[in-house]
């Protein structure tokens, strides 16, 4: 008999079927049993009343492989339109081990960490299923706009590549035969070099990003949706294209994916049709995040990521619309291929899109002669030499050409307003994990979870200590108070920020005395700077209060102040900053393991 699918048993009522799938639950109501079974289209429910098939499936788990011959009829049940009766059912593979997630549940009950932990399971789960199709035709959705729309040709780029192709550090090295490679930031190099043939390309192309922080928005390897175009009027035009990129995507899920937006409970962006994404520049952006909130980052290089998140609330406040365009960056912060506005050498023709909160994507146009090529280079203090098959394009004539990076795995999480970007990666690479599996697990996120490990660490040692639960307290003298300890055996975490390499470091000092910040750089070899507040949240799950002296399980570098070693009894907030931590100094510091440094002073 041939297969029928879930989702086609309508066509079907009255009629015999066969289903294959993986059973999912089964369920007994006394007289009559419940066998829910999934194929590709979804799930299909199965009534059992015959004890004879009940007993060949009542013992089995989860995941089994059944095949399932019955009649389809109407089904009575609320939200659920046909069902089979009389099955006969044959069993291809009994399973027999509950499985490690409760991926059959509409929710699984697990946080995020314990779904990538068993990340091939949990991707059976109905919602995840839903995540990763939507994504699937995101990815369809673009391929046709770029090509049946845009006319662009798609290219195959190289991700082994001998230099970075956006600069700054977050690129990784690999051993190339005993040469040392690089992993793709992006294709960029590649998308330009393509102009120079098709004049209108894409791609969807994996990327590698060396990102040492933990955000809820960074992976270390993704996939880009890439578009570069030689020859336009206004490099407006490059907006133009990318917006009606995202219009054609939403319509095109709303038209193919209608019963996984269901099952995701209908949380998708608002990108109406007749509905232009405002477009700020980067100056207007920064006056309006002031004017709607007092908090002035006029003077700064960057977006932060509150006013990202602002700017996408103006627009969906005054346009009803989830997407918004930054242009005109200041040049300090773009690439070294960012083309100068003539009229203005501190600006570049470069845009943002936000959508929902998050940059999704980067773009603009490139400078297209060799001369602001090399210049460009050399502006970023990189050498020309290593780009010297680029810098040939431009050397035999290249148009005014831009286009954009657009980030699938922003694109998928804004789209659907998931909140973390592992979530809508398949197999997630970041700094704790390598496609979704653990790496050496030192480095923890939140102040539960620091607080976890760092018990678990005493205990472990058999180190004595005592574990304070007490009000938030704002000095170090309140501190003391609760804590029923001295002052002077109080011990301040600080984390600070590199101003060159932008690392974080943490400095640890008796908490009656200052940080001596020329002692600092002496210690890391460039200045330093208190590390933002909303940073520390974003990165480390910490607000500053709750930070405890173990940086070592942020991976931060540590460093102790001298004064440390003579204390015989340390407190300290253990990730949050209604915890205290006492425990002997030197267990600290064994388990710490710090440099040390005279940094304090009184
Ligand atoms: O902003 P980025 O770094 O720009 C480029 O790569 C340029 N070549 C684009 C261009 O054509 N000028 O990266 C582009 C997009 C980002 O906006 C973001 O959506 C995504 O790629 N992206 C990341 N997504 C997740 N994790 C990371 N570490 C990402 N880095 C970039
Ligand atoms: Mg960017």
């Amino acid at each position: 008999m041939q297969r029928t699918l879930s989702s086609e048993l309508a066509n079907f009522i009255g009629q015999h079927v066969c289903l294959k799938g993986w059973l999912h639950t089964v369920r007994s109501l006394g007289k009559v049993n419940f066998l829910i079974l999934r194929d590709r289209k979804g799930l299909a429910q199965i009534v059992i009343e015959d004890k004879e098939e009940f007993r060949k499936v009542a013992h089995l788990q989860a995941g089994s492989i059944l095949h399932v011959a019955g009649k389809v009829i109407q089904s009575t049940q609320a939200g659920l339109r046909c069902e089979i009766v009389a099955p006969k059912i044959t069993v291809q593979v009994s399973i027999q081990q509950p499985p490690p997630v409760e991926y059959y549940k509409p929710v699984i009950p697990s946080d995020l960490e314990c779904i990538l932990d068993h990340r091939s399971i949990a991707l059976r789960n109905s919602q995840l299923q839903a995540v990763f199709k939507i994504q699937a035709e995101i990815a369809h959705a673009y391929r046709l706009y770029m090509h049946d729309q845009v006319q662009a040709v798609e290219y195959f780029a190289p991700n082994i590549i001998g230099a970075s192709s956006e600069g700054g550090a977050e690129f990784f090295n690999v051993d190339y035969f005993g040469y040392t490679a690089t992993l793709a930031q992006s294709s960029q190099l590649y998308k330009q070099i393509m102009v120079g043939v098709n004049e209108r390309v894409f791609a969807l192309m994996p990327f590698f990003r060396a990102e040492p922080s933990h955000t809820s928005r960074h992976l270390a390897e993704g996939k880009q949706l890439e578009f570069e175009i030689g020859f336009f009027e206004h490099w407006h035009e490059i907006l133009d294209i990318q917006e009606g990129c995202i219009k054609f995507i939403l319509q095109h899920l709303h038209a193919h994916c209608a019963p996984e937006i269901a099952t995701l409970n209908h949380q998708i962006i608002a990108a109406p049709e007749h509905v232009p994404f405002p477009r700020l520049t980067f100056a207007q952006a920064q006056e309006l995040y002031y004017q709607r909130t007092g908090i002035d980052e006029r003077s700064e290089p960057d977006l932060s990521p509150a006013a990202e998140r602002e700017l996408c609330a103006y627009a969906q406040e005054t346009y009803k619309t989830d997407l918004v365009f930054v242009t005109d960056w200041k040049r300090s912060k773009r690439p070294f291929y960012a083309f100068v506005k003539p009229e203005d050498p501190e600006l570049t023709n470069t845009f943002d899109l936000l959508c929902a909160g998050t940059e999704i994507t980067s773009g603009g146009q490139r400078c297209h002669t060799f001369e602001s090529m090399v210049e460009g280079i050399l502006s970023k203090e990189m050498d020309p030499k290593d780009f010297t098959d680029y810098l040939s394009i431009f050397k035999y004539g290249m148009p005014p050409h831009g286009g954009f990076g657009m980030g699938l795995e922003r694109l998928t999480m804004t789209i659907l307003k998931l909140k973390n970007i592992r979530e809508v990666s398949l197999f997630p690479s970041d700094t704790r994990r390598i496609a979704s599996v653990r790496i050496k697990a030192n480095l923890f996120f939140g102040g539960e979870n620091i607080r976890n490990e760092i018990v678990r660490l005493l205990r472990h040692h058999e180190m004595q200590f005592e574990h304070l639960v007490h009000e938030s307290t704002p000095t170090s003298e309140d501190s003391a108070r609760v804590r029923s300890t001295q002052v002077q055996e109080g011990v301040k975490a600080m984390i600070l920020k590199g101003k060159t390499t932008k690392k974080n470091y943490q400095f640890n000092l008796p908490a009656h005395c200052k940080i001596d910040m020329k002692a600092v750089s002496e210690l890391t070899l460039e200045k330093c700077e208190f590390e933002d507040p909303s940073v520390i949240l974003e990165r480390f799950g910490l607000i500053v209060g709750g930070v405890p002296p173990f940086g070592n399980l942020l991976n931060l570098d540590t460093f102790f102040d001298e004064e440390i070693k003579h204390l015989s009894r340390v407190a300290f907030n253990c990730g949050l900053p209604t915890e205290s931590i006492l425990m002997r100094g030197e267990d600290l510091i064994a388990l710490v393991q710090p440099r040390f440094g005279k940094f304090s002073k009184q």
